[in-house]
C-alpha cells in the first residue's frame, strides 16, 4: 500500500464533493441524481469522492440505499446503467455531524484526507440546508475542512435573505470566511437550457439583435406558472411569498440576461457586469404597478382543491401572495418606455415558464384590411418557452394557400423535442459541472444580488406595512383578474392567454395601442 501511495502523482487532482444536508429533499431529488448523470456521462474528474453530511445517524450503506432510489439513467436506459450506478454508489460515503460543530467537520476532514491521499485535493461543498445555518457551516468548513493545497468552493442556494438588509448581512458573514470567488450562488433558472441559450439566440443571429430595443419591441413578458400549490412547503413559503420566491430571482435573472448590452466577452465577469447594469437601471417599482393574489379552494370535476390557507403550516389569516403580476421599466436608452411584465403564480391552470416578446405594429401595414380591427393580434411575437416542451417560436403572418388573400398567424417553430435527439440536462447538472470547473458565469455575484434586493425591497416593505390584501383566485384558474387590468394599463395583453384563446380578443376591453 505504502509503495503504491509513493507512486501516486501528487499533482493529479482529486475532488471531494460534500453534500451538506444530504438527507434533505433537494439533495435526494436533485443533487445526487445530477452528480450521477455527470459521472455517467464522464463529466466528473477521474478521481472523485462524494460525501453526504447531515445530522441523522446513517452508515455509508444506508446513504447509498437512500440515494439509489432517485438515480436514473436518463440517456441510456437499456445500457450499463446498473453497473454504472453501483460504481457511483461505491464512491459515495456518509458522515454524520452537527451543522455548527467544528469538531464534526474536523472528523470529516480526516475522512476526506484518507480518500485524497497522494493527490492534489480540491473540495466542493453544496449547502443543501436552510439559510439560517449557512454561516455556521461555512465557518466550520473554512476553519476545519478547507483544502490545504487545492481549491475549496461552496455552493449556496436561495433564499439569500428576505430583503436588502438581511441579504447584505448574509453576504458579509459569508465573506468573513470565503472570498467571493469561492462562493457559487445558485439560481437554478440560469442552469436551464433555454435560459443559457438566450445569449446565443440574440448575439449570434443577425436577425434578432437589431430588433432588440424600444424601436421594435412593444413589450416583454416573463411568465412563470405552476399548476400545483405550496403542498408541503407552506411553512417556508409563507414567510417569503411568490415575489421573493420567483420574481426577485428567477424572473429577474431572465430579464437581466434578456435586456443586457452585449458583454465584452463570454467571461463571467463581463456578463455579470452587464446584468448588474440592467438591474441598476431599473425604475423603482410602484405599488400601483403590482397586483398580488392568493389561491382559494375550488371543487372541479368532483375533486376538491385546497386553499393556500388550508395548509396546516400556514396561518389562517395569511396575506402571503401566491400570485403576482408586475410592470417593470428599464430606464436606459435601449429600453426606455418598454413595459417588462412579470407574472408568477402557484395553483394555476397550467405549468409553464416562458419569455414572450411582442413586437410593434408594422407601420402603414398594407394588409391591415385583412387583419380586422385588432392590429395587436397581427404583430409578431417571439416566444422562448423555457419549460415544459422547450421551444423557440416566432409568430408570423402568412398567406393561407389558395385563391384570394386570407392571412393567418403561423409559427416558425423550433421545438426541441423534434429538432434535437439529446436529452435536455437538468439545471443542477450544468451548475454543478460549472462549479467544479470554477466557471462563475451562471452564478449570482454579490453586487447582482444586492441590486436585485434593492429593486424589490421597498415594494415588499410597502406591501407588508400596508397589509395589502391579495385578490383571491380559485385553485386551477388563470389567476386574478387584476393581472389583466395591470397589463391593459400598459397597453399589453398577456400573450399566453391570447394564445390559449385566439378567438377571444381579450379578457377585458383593451385600450388601443398608441404608437
Ligand atoms: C424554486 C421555488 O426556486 O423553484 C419553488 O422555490 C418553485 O417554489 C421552483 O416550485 C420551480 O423550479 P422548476 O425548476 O421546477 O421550474
Amino acid at each position: 500500500m505504502l509503495c503504491w501511495v509513493l507512486f501516486l502523482d501528487k499533482t493529479e487532482p482529486t475532488i471531494s464533493i460534500t453534500v451538506v444536508g444530504a438527507s434533505g429533499d433537494l439533495a435526494k431529488r436533485k443533487i445526487f441524481p445530477a452528480l450521477f448523470v455527470l459521472f455517467y456521462e464522464d463529466h466528473l474528474p477521474k478521481h472523485f469522492t462524494i460525501y453526504g453530511y447531515a445530522r441523522s445517524k446513517l452508515t455509508d450503506e444506508e446513504l447509498r440505499n437512500m440515494i439509489s432510489k432517485t438515480l436514473t439513467c436518463r440517456i441510456d436506459k437499456w445500457g450499463n446503467c446498473s453497473d454504472k450506478r453501483d460504481q457511483f454508489l461505491q464512491r459515495c460515503f456518509y458522515h454524520s455531524g452537527q451543522y455548527n460543530s467544528e469538531e464534526n467537520f474536523s472528523e470529516l476532514d480526516i475522512k476526506l484526507k484518507e480518500k485524497e491521499v497522494g493527490r492534489l485535493p480540491n473540495r466542493l461543498f453544496f449547502l443543501s440546508i436552510p439559510p439560517n445555518i449557512f454561516v455556521d457551516v461555512v465557518r466550520c468548513v473554512s476553519r476545519c475542512t478547507s483544502s490545504a493545497t487545492g481549491w475549496t468552493r461552496v455552493i449556496v442556494e436561495k433564499p439569500f435573505g428576505r430583503d436588502l438588509e438581511s441579504s447584505r448581512e448574509m453576504t458579509k458573514s459569508l465573506q468573513q470566511y470565503l472570498t467571493e470567488g469561492q462562493i457559487f450562488r445558485i439560481d437554478h433558472y440560469l442552469g436551464k437550457e433555454l435560459v443559457e441559450n438566450l445569449s446565443v439566440l440574440r448575439f449570434s443571429n443577425l436577425v434578432f439583435e437589431p430588433l432588440w430595443s424600444r424601436t421594435y419591441i412593444r413589450n416583454v413578458q416573463l411568465i412563470f406558472l405552476e399548476d400545483f400549490g405550496t403542498e408541503g412547503r407552506g411553512g417556508y413559503f409563507d414567510s417569503y411569498g411568490i415575489i421573493r420566491d420567483i420574481m426577485q430571482n428567477h424572473l429577474l435573472q431572465m430579464l437581466a440576461l434578456f435586456a443586457m448590452e452585449t458583454p465584452v466577452s463570454l467571461d463571467a465577469e463581463d456578463i455579470r457586469n452587464e446584468k448588474v447594469k440592467v438591474l441598476r437601471s431599473m425604475r423603482p417599482l410602484q405599488l400601483d404597478d403590482v397586483i398580488i393574489g392568493q389561491y382559494k379552494g375550488h371543487i372541479k370535476g368532483g375533486k376538491s382543491y385546497p386553499a393556500y390557507t388550508d395548509d396546516p403550516t400556514v396561518p389562517k389569516d395569511s396575506l402571503t401572495a401566491t400570485f403576482s403580476a408586475l410592470a417593470l421599466f428599464i430606464d436606459n436608452a435601449r429600453w426606455d418606455g418598454v413595459p417588462f411584465l412579470m407574472k408568477a403564480g402557484k395553483a394555476l391552470h397550467t405549468r409553464r415558464a416562458e419569455i414572450r416578446v411582442q413586437f410593434r405594429h408594422v407601420p402603414g401595414n398594407l394588409f391591415k384590411t385583412n387583419f380586422g380591427t385588432d392590429l395587436d393580434k397581427a404583430t409578431n411575437e417571439l416566444v422562448i418557452r423555457v419549460q415544459p416542451d422547450e421551444a423557440i417560436y416566432l409568430k408570423i403572418n402568412n398567406k393561407i394557400p389558395g385563391l384570394g388573400m386570407r392571412i393567418d398567424r403561423s409559427k416558425l417553430n423550433l421545438l426541441y423535442a423534434t429538432r434535437y435527439s439529446n436529452a435536455i440536462p437538468d439545471a443542477y447538472e450544468r451548475l454543478l459541472l460549472d462549479a467544479i470547473k470554477g466557471e462563475h458565469r451562471l452564478f449570482i455575484r454579490s453586487d447582482e444580488l444586492d441590486a436585485a434586493w434593492a429593486l424589490f425591497t421597498p415594494l415588499l416593505k410597502d406591501l407588508e406595512e400596508k397589509k395589502t390584501v391579495p385578490e383571491l383566485y380559485p385553485y386551477g384558474s388563470r389567476g386574478p383578474i387584476g393581472a389583466h387590468y395591470l397589463a391593459a394599463k400598459h397597453n399589453v395583453r398577456w400573450g399566453d392567454l391570447s394564445e390559449e384563446n385566439p378567438e377571444v380578443s381579450s379578457y377585458i376591453p383593451i385600450h388601443r395601442m398608441v404608437e
